[in-house]
């Protein structure tokens, strides 16, 4: 049955399948991803060059590899995988197992764990050094209660002796370089990233990353740039700061204020994988790249979809990839209303077939009138 919006226009819409049709296969990566890097923006972390100074957060639930491998694609440099527990990876759970996978295509592979035992964490390093890990971060700033209930994640920031021996455990278990995220601290009375900083790099870590909030905040607030500085002052390794950069104008002022190498996006990156190549055009004075059209966004789903289908398996596969359509069309500038674009959410999370999808997503952004930016410019 095919799916009809009630403004859309058949023939518009079938004319603009016509036109998909005629595209040669991923012709929209190639606009998309970032013309040649300019390595004077490239991040050294120990042996490795990160070819930019967007990086793409780790987020559980978000950054599995069919998400990573689209980032990719469209020109991120660096995308974390989501945390995995070392001891669950150590033991082969199924699901920790598969958020740790190295995909094909990934131009680097980072694998974030997270765990409290030092055996664990090399354990883990080993593990992930062998499938193919190019770096191993650590983490140290989940706030999640389950996390900091055992011990792990941003509760290590209480114990700067343990965190410490649990970086070293990781940097003599593996000869990949091993960075650390973190955050402010545990709390305002306790902003101690800047000590954290300095024994990480007695440790041998090789990069730090930090999220501008304390574990107490979680996510309440606003991302402090300015103390990110202090972990910058503490420290010669590179330092990537972290937290409410959603566009070029906040990447330029979190990098101006904290002094940081790098900015690393989380949230920004929902239903827009495209946004670390877009700003590193910026952060490089390149002409900026244009915003996908509907559809080259029509590809990127789709084509995400069916990675995620093929990854999971079509149940799960569908169930994992339903937030990130729902991002996929929030983000959308078509329809112009924000009503339309929550109730086309709503009604396209209920969908199942992937054809299905296609055809609702082509009414929504297709039939609608639409005109490249570049046309009008022309004209
Ligand atoms: C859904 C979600 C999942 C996250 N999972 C992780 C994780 O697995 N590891 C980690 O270090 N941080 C995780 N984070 C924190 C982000 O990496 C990032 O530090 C935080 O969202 C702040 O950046 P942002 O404001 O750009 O989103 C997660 C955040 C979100 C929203």
């Amino acid at each position: 049955m095919p799916i009809v919006f009630s403004h859309c226009d058949l023939e518009a819409t079938r004319k603009a399948n016509r036109t998909l049709a005629r595209m040669p296969p991923h012709w929209i990566f190639e606009r998309l991803r970032a013309t040649t890097p300019d390595m004077t923006h490239a991040i050294p972390i120990g042996d490795v060059m990160v070819r930019g100074a967007v990086l793409l957060a780790p987020m559980t639930g978000v950054t599995d590899l069919p998400f990573r491998r689209m980032a990719s694609r469209l020109g991120a440099a660096y995308v974390a995988t989501e945390m995995v527990a070392c001891a669950e990876l150590a033991r082969g759970r199924p699901d920790v197992v598969r958020r740790a996978a190295v995909g094909e295509g990934l131009p680097l592979m980072v694998v974030q764990l997270v765990g409290h035992d030092a055996r664990w964490i090399a354990q883990g390093a080993k593990i992930a050094e062998a499938a193919g890990a190019d770096i191993i971060d650590l983490n140290m700033g989940c706030p999640a209660k389950e996390v900091t209930g055992c011990a792990s994640g941003s509760a290590l920031m209480r114990n700067l002796d343990h965190a410490e021996s649990l970086l070293k455990a990781a940097v003599d278990a593996t000869s990949r370089p091993v960075t650390l995220k973190m955050r402010l601290g545990w709390d305002d009375a306790s902003k101690n990233a800047p000590e954290l900083a300095w024994r990480a790099e007695r440790a041998g870590v090789q990069a730090v990353t930090i999220h501008g909030r304390t574990r107490q905040q979680f996510y309440t607030g606003q991302a402090d740039w300015l103390a990110v500085a202090a972990v910058k002052a503490a420290t010669s390794l590179p330092v990537i700061v972290n937290g409410d950069i959603v566009d070029a104008a906040s990447a330029q002022e979190a990098m101006r204020l904290s002094g940081a190498d790098a900015v690393m996006i989380g949230r920004g990156a929902y239903g827009q994988p495209w946004i670390a190549a877009a700003l590193q055009a910026t952060l490089e004075d390149r002409q900026p790249m244009d915003e996908p059209g509907p559809v080259e966004r029509l590809d990127i789903v789709m084509d995400h979809f069916r990675d995620s289908l093929s990854f999971y398996g079509d149940v799960l596969g569908l169930k994992v990839f339903r937030k990130h359509l729902g991002w996929y069309v929030e983000r959308a500038p078509w329809p112009a209303s924000p009503d339309a674009r929550r109730a086309a959410k709503a009604m396209l999370c209920r969908l199942e077939r992937p054809a299905d999808i296609e055809a609702a997503l082509s009414n929504l952004w297709l039939a609608d009138p639409y005109v490249e930016p570049s046309t009008l410019l022309a004209a």
